[in-house]
């Protein structure tokens, strides 16, 4: 089945024209816990396995969208209006394409506080913030399921940047998709934190999209993926219910490590680790010999995660002196469900 195809089936029961001039929407990035890594559809994005997230309360992006009387597109990201051929204005363009009244340009201005294309799920909350903004200058009145389904196309990973706090997608079976998308879990964890420990801000060398294809198609440890995601998926749930930060944390930091291998198996290697990306990884290790429950996870990028408790983050911001800590469960932006 085609994108296309795709979004006419859901946007079928809720035709839509613009309903006001302007829309503006916020969605918060998101950091997988059980991760996302391979897809089984290229075109529809859907993924090999279901997995796990929480949301990065504040932390995530805006954007404002109205349509133009023009044949291209006008998008502006922070201060700065992108040119119609850079990868970010096509690749937004594409997705536009999707929804896009006939001969008509949207103009579009997004911005967001976490630093992009660096793993640090940028794209995630671009998407779904996006999608929340188009719902709303259409009228679609479109919930956040179906939000979630069209966010899946623009990135995976955006499926899961709908809601608030620990957010699950299901990997869904039905070719058409249509079974594929995120849903919130009923648990709170007000104490978890999540540190940012942002040490590289460049652009990655290669993108997730291709880095999953390639660990997909050449790795022979990929073949163990499923299986790993089967294992530890239920055991994360588990430990989010019990709140066993332990156990959360080991799965989470294990998961992430075999993502990786999947990746340094691949032909040619995918190593997205800096050295700033060891020296953490030893250092959390060390705090932990030390009887301190921290962990780590670490996305397709250098950037790495710390997982801990309120209690710990007065330890973790004089131990690592730039972490950014998040607290998933204070947010003070509104999502719309
Ligand atoms: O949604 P994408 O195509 O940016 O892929 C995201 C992949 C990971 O961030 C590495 C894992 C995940 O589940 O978010």
């Amino acid at each position: 089945m085609k994108k296309q195809d795709f979004v006419n089936k859901i946007l079928a029961y809720h035709p839509g024209r613009p309903m006001q001039e302007i829309a503006f929407a916020y969605a918060p990035s998101n950091i997988a816990l059980c991760k996302y890594w391979g897809k089984r559809d290229e075109e529809l994005n859907l993924p090999e396995t279901s997995s796990l997230s929480v949301s990065l309360a504040d932390r995530g992006a805006t954007t404002l969208i109205k349509l133009i009387d023009s044949n291209q597109d006008e998008i502006v990201f922070g201060e700065h209006s992108l040119s119609a051929a850079s990868q970010f204005a096509k690749r937004v363009s594409h997705f536009l394409d999707l929804f896009r009244p006939k001969g008509q340009g949207f103009f579009i201005k997004t911005d967001t506080n976490i630093p992009i294309a660096a793993g640090l799920a940028s794209s995630a909350a671009g998407f779904a913030a996006l999608i929340s903004a188009l719902n709303l200058l259409f009228g679609w009145q479109l919930n956040n399921k179906e939000l979630s389904l069209l966010a899946r196309l623009g990135s995976g990973s955006a499926c899961r940047s709908l809601w608030h706090g620990f957010v699950e997608w299901h990997c869904g079976q039905a070719q058409d998709g249509l079974d594929s998308y995120a849903e919130p879990l009923n648990e709170q964890w007000p104490e978890l934190r999540v540190g940012l420990l942002i040490t590289h801000t460049q652009q990655k060398p290669i993108s997730s999209r291709e880095a999953m294809k390639l660990s997909k198609t050449t790795s022979l440890y990929y073949k163990l993926w499923p299986e790993q995601v089967a294992k530890d998926l239920p055991i994360l749930k588990q430990a989010i219910m019990t709140k066993d930060f332990k156990t959360f944390g080991e799965v989470a930091e294990s998961n992430a490590l075999a993502m990786h291998a999947t990746m340094l198996t691949a032909k040619p290697a995918v190593l997205y680790w800096q050295p700033e990306t060891l020296q953490a990884m030893y250092a959390i290790w060390q705090l932990r010999a030390e009887g301190i429950p921290v962990y780590f996870t670490e996305d397709a990028g250098p950037n790495i995660k710390l997982l801990f408790l309120a209690e710990q983050a007065d330890r973790m911001q004089a131990h690592f002196r730039s972490l950014e800590i998040v607290a998933p469960w204070h947010f003070t932006e509104k999502l719309n469900n």
